[in-house]
């Protein structure tokens, strides 16, 4: 009798072990991003190369075409909306004139945020992106879930006071801050090492990148890498500025390095060759042998 007791206490021991088991390897399933053995493919602008830059549809195609991160560049208007969009003006990407700034959301939602594209490059032109709109980031995090990974920028902060508060309000409000997301599965980058430090002290977990402008008679120094390593995780410079000194520096300081912005398969294997951990690219198709065979929608 005694015998059978024991081994039911085994058995429920064993059984409840693997069921917890299991619940921890469903919560931590997703992918680690930030990881120095991984080469990320961050798709700037959405797939930029083939659809109309910070569209949903752009977002949707890089996702397709299986690239680790979406790029948002933010901007944000009159009435304190966070819209995707590179420029200051609507000018290039849009029917409209202007600065985002002077936009409120629901004057920006009349603009075509597409057809630009199709004048541009009719290559890749589709009836589709005509009348496409500028998407608000809720827009967007409610489009991809915790199904994409971000990498958003914040453009212009000193122009926008009170941004940097709304993004980490948004993210949290869309469960992007839950400690069991991946780590790295949103990474906040800016040429403002002001705006990172503000973020970095609004929440401490979120990984950060520092963009950087490389000067070409002006090497960086050690001690500027230990001072963003204070804040960031990594750094992101303009790729054809970096100089072999610049990577051996950034490596032994024990920052990423995402170069800025690489659209061909051979620069950005010689910079997986040299220690670069990603490449932000308007082709998320860059490594694949189908490159520049967009996938059909
Ligand atoms: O992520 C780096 C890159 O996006 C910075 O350049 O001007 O395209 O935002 P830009
Ligand atoms: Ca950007």
């Amino acid at each position: 009798m005694k015998k059978v007791f024991v081994t039911s206490i085994v058995l429920a021991f064993l059984i409840g072990a693997s069921f917890f088991t299991v619940k921890l390897i469903e919560a931590t399933s997703q992918e680690d991003m930030l990881k120095e053995d991984k080469f990320l493919i961050i798709a700037h602008r959405g797939a930029s190369g083939y659809a109309p830059e910070h569209t949903l549809e752009s977002y949707k195609l890089a996702k397709k075409m299986g690239a680790d991160y979406i790029e948002i560049d933010l901007q944000m208007t009159k009435d304190g909306e966070l819209v995707a969009m590179h420029d200051e003006k609507v000018n290039r990407t849009t029917n409209g004139k202007g600065y985002v700034k002077d936009y409120t959301l629901k004057e920006l939602k009349q603009l075509d945020a597409g057809s630009w594209f199709n004048k541009k490059f009719p290559n890749h032109s589709s009836p589709h992106y005509k009348g496409l709109q500028v998407p608000t980031l809720k827009e967007i995090l409610k489009t991809f879930g915790s199904k994409a990974n971000y990498y958003i920028e914040t453009k212009h902060p000193k122009d926008h006071p009170g941004m940097e508060k709304e993004l980490i309000t948004l993210l949290d409000q869309h469960g992007l801050l839950d400690g069991d997301l991946a780590k790295g599965a949103v990474v906040i980058q800016s040429f403002s090492s002001e705006s990172l430090t503000n973020i970095h002290k609004l929440n401490k977990d979120i990984p950060l990148i520092q963009l950087q402008h490389l000067k070409k008679n002006k090497k960086v120094t050690k001690k500027e890498l230990a001072e963003i390593k204070t804040y960031a995780v990594g750094v992101g410079p303009k790729f054809s500025r970096m100089s072999k000194d610049y990577v051996k520096k950034v490596k032994e300081a024990g920052l990423f390095l995402h170069p800025y912005t690489v659209n061909e398969k051979e620069p950005a294997q010689s910079l997986q060759e040299m220690g670069a951990n990603g490449v932000i690219t308007n082709f998320a198709d860059i490594l694949s042998e189908e490159k520049g065979k967009r996938a059909s929608r």
